[in-house]
């Protein structure tokens, strides 16, 4: 059933948005993340991907922004899944991502899915996983990791905040409270070093990283603590794109060596 602008513009109230997404002219949705640090976020982590026909997870969907840029793109299919925010009685996002969907209409499944089912969920493989603003959300990403090793036959795209960035050695700093941004579903700050030798040996051939593009002063990541990495499953995969100038190879030797920067 179609809603009139002002029943649309009600049904947008009644539920949170992490994404500004524009639904009809003039009608856009309140979301935490601006339509600019979407866009340049969607170019950033779908851009240097050939999506056409290609199949699409994204894991931790909430509002649905990255699935539908990824059908948008080219993605033959794209599921969408969640848990926590779908499930949770203010966010009501599952009830986000379907107003959404309807009013794009963009064919874009859901699974309701917890990051932590994803080794025994029957979800099949994907050419495409996306992980975007979930690593640090979960107790175990090691374990989460290693799932979607499993389930990603081309590449996996990570987005996620980072710490421990001044350190050489892979490590990850543990917030048991609400230290980061004071929530507490906020466990871990990875280091760069700590991102690539895990998916390296989850077993992912090739990790390329770059900065967010909007972190640094000024922007929503002033500390530069967030970055982005493209982990392909093999060398055949990574071929599959051209290698942006943004993007760094992991495997040169010493390439992590200037991005040390001071905690
Ligand atoms: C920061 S949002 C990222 C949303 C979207 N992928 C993006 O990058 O814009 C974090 C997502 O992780 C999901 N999530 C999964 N497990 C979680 C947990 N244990 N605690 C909090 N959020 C969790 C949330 O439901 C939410 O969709």
């Amino acid at each position: 059933m179609s809603l009139d602008d002002a029943a649309l513009r009600d049904a947008i109230a009644r539920t949170a948005w992490f994404h500004s997404m524009a639904l009809r002219t003039g009608i856009v949705t309140p979301g935490a993340k601006s339509e600019a640090l979407l866009a340049a976020e969607a170019n950033a982590i779908l851009g240097p991907l050939d999506l056409a026909g290609r199949s699409v997870l994204d894991v931790g969907a909430w509002n649905g922004f990255f699935s539908f840029a990824a059908k948008r793109r080219g993605a033959a299919r794209v599921l969408a899944t969640d848990s926590f925010t779908w499930r949770h009685p203010a966010y009501r996002g599952r009830e986000t991502l379907e107003l959404a969907r309807g009013e794009l209409g963009l064919d874009v499944e859901t699974l309701e899915l917890d990051p932590t089912e994803l080794d025994t969920a029957p979800t099949g493989s994907f050419d495409v996983t996306l992980f975007l603003g979930v690593f640090y959300h979960l107790i175990d990403p090691i374990r989460a990791i290693q799932a979607l090793r499993r389930i990603t036959r081309l590449v996996l795209v990570i987005e996620t905040h980072q710490d421990a960035l001044w350190l050489r050695r892979p490590a990850m700093i543990f917030y048991p409270g609400a230290e980061l941004d004071n929530d507490p579903t906020n466990w871990w700050g990875p280091n760069r070093a700590l991102m690539c030798g895990l998916l390296r040996s989850a077993g992912f051939a090739r990790v390329f990283y770059q900065d967010h593009p909007m972190a640094g002063p000024g922007g929503p990541y002033p500390l530069r603590r967030r970055g982005i990495y493209h982990a392909f499953a093999d060398d055949a995969a990574r071929s599959a794109a051209p290698a942006p100038a943004a993007w760094i190879d992991l495997a040169t030797p010493d390439a992590l060596q200037g991005l040390l920067v001071r905690g």
